[in-house]
């Protein structure tokens, strides 16, 4: 297999990090099709804990080629902090790192926008990084892509225009709109940084895949977060599904060879927004506490909720998903119960489906499992989980009819148990 797209199938959050860190040891390009700095994985650099928000996982894999897609949105100021670092570390990323001439940027106005709007009524608890804002400069064409580092003088005309048509509403949030000059001098210095990485990358991937070369494709955030898709308006402004990977890289759909969705065996969701398996109390915290459910980005507490399988139905279903990557199975050992929500009561009757606009008017509808005690974390097969760990996994797949391609046991590489491998042959 040469083109493999890795997906979140609900919120986003769902251990991306580590299941393409693992898939990376077959990879020879990893390539980040949506999202921006709003995304984060945590990496383990030499026993050190670096976030990353732009740059992908792949990064640690020293021969690994790794991408930022146009599709995806690029504050230059912090994708200069995360190459800085990781080159303090040792790891010289720039020698292989390429990104988008194409890609739009961030920059201070979209920051500001963000976060004014978040101050009022209006939020819908974004992780005020300026995504939204600047996927509108770009649906509205008047957005600054990286290849508009190349001249200041042109630069400027183009923030110049942008800033008119957000004056008034940075005016009507209260704020003080900032000079051209701010603005170009906040980002022009990140921006030279980055014009030595800067390539037609959608050239770039499509060469690798004649080629053979094996590419992951990495989304950001997930299928509920997705702008067509998800749990309108609370979602992100980008194309987190699959098909997002054609669309953000420029390359064909029949260029991919198969999809995997990353589940986790709850659910977590970050910002507002209806999430009809939420819990709250004891049972929550635990889950929050042992599976470390915390914003990497905003450091933000992630509110959880049982596992819902009429939602991964439909990334099942939106992503075309070949497998699913299960993950933190081990964060719900010690719950006396464990639940599964199959189906919603809405006021027409009840549905397998997942109401995605309508969630509010739904009741989710819970098989219980008995829940499990051991430590599961050390199993190397499926066999050696409790029956009853197990019991719970094989209903999830038949429930979703997807199979498992991953069960991950714990934050490790090595707690994984690896059922398929898109990259490996058979
Ligand atoms: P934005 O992407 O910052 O505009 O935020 C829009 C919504 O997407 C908010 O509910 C955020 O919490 C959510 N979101 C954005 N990125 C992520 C992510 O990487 N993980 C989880 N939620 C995210």
């Amino acid at each position: 297999m040469a083109g493999v797209i890795i997906v979140g199938a609900q919120w986003g959050d769902e251990g991306k990090g580590k299941v393409v860190d693992i898939y990376t040891d077959e990879a020879d390009y990893v390539v980040r099709y949506a999202g921006g700095p709003n995304a984060g994985h945590t990496l383990v650099v030499n026993g050190e804990k670096v976030v990353v928000r732009l740059v992908p996982s792949g990064i640690l894999r020293r021969d690994a080629i790794c991408v930022l897609g146009q599709g995806t949105v690029v504050d230059p100021k912090v994708l200069v902090g995360e190459l800085d670092t990781l080159d303090a570390r040792g790891l010289s990323p720039r020698d292989r790192m390429k990104v988008a001439e194409r890609a739009h940027v961030i920059l201070a106005y979209h920051i500001l926008v963000d976060g004014l709007r978040e101050a009022t009524s209006a939020a819908i608890g974004t992780t005020k990084r300026g995504v939204g804002p600047c996927y509108e400069d770009k649906a509205a064409r008047r957005g600054i892509r990286l290849r508009d580092f190349r001249s200041r003088v042109d630069l400027e005309a183009r923030v110049s225009r942008a800033l008119e048509a957000w004056g008034p509403t940075i005016v009507a949030l209260g704020g003080t709109v900032p000079t051209v000059e701010a603005v170009v001098d906040d980002a022009w210095d990140a921006g030279q940084n980055l014009l030595p990485l800067l390539a037609d990358t959608a050239a770039l991937t499509e060469a690798a895949l004649k080629a053979r070369k094996r590419v992951l494709f990495e989304g950001a955030q997930g299928t509920l977060l997705d702008i067509d898709h998800g749990t309108y308006p609370y979602v992100t402004s980008s194309s987190a599904i699959a098909g997002g990977a054609c669309t953000g890289v420029g390359i064909g759909p029949s260029r991919i060879d198969a999809v995997v969705g990353l589940a986790k065996a709850y659910c977590t969701r970050v910002g507002g927004g209806p999430f009809p398996t939420e819990l709250e109390g004891p049972v929550a915290d635990r889950i929050r506490t042992i599976g470390a459910e915390f914003g990497s980005v905003t450091g933000r507490p992630r509110r959880v909720g049982w596992v819902d399988l009429p939602a991964l139905r439909y990334a099942v279903r939106l992503n075309g998903l070949d497998s699913i990557a299960l993950t933190k199975l081990d964060v719900l050992a010690g719950l006396e119960t464990i639940r599964a929500c199959v189906a919603y009561d809405t006021p027409n009757g009840r549905t397998r489906d997942f109401p995605a606009d309508d969630l509010e008017a739904c009741t989710p509808v819970y098989q219980d499992f008995p829940g499990f005690s051991q430590d599961v974390s050390n199993a190397k097969h499926l066999d050696e989980l409790p029956k009853e760990a197990r019991d719970f996994v094989r209903f999830i797949e038949s429930e979703v009819e997807c199979p498992l391609s991953i069960v991950s046991i714990g934050p490790g590489r090595e707690q994984t148990i690896i059922l398929s491998h898109p990259l490996r042959p058979e």
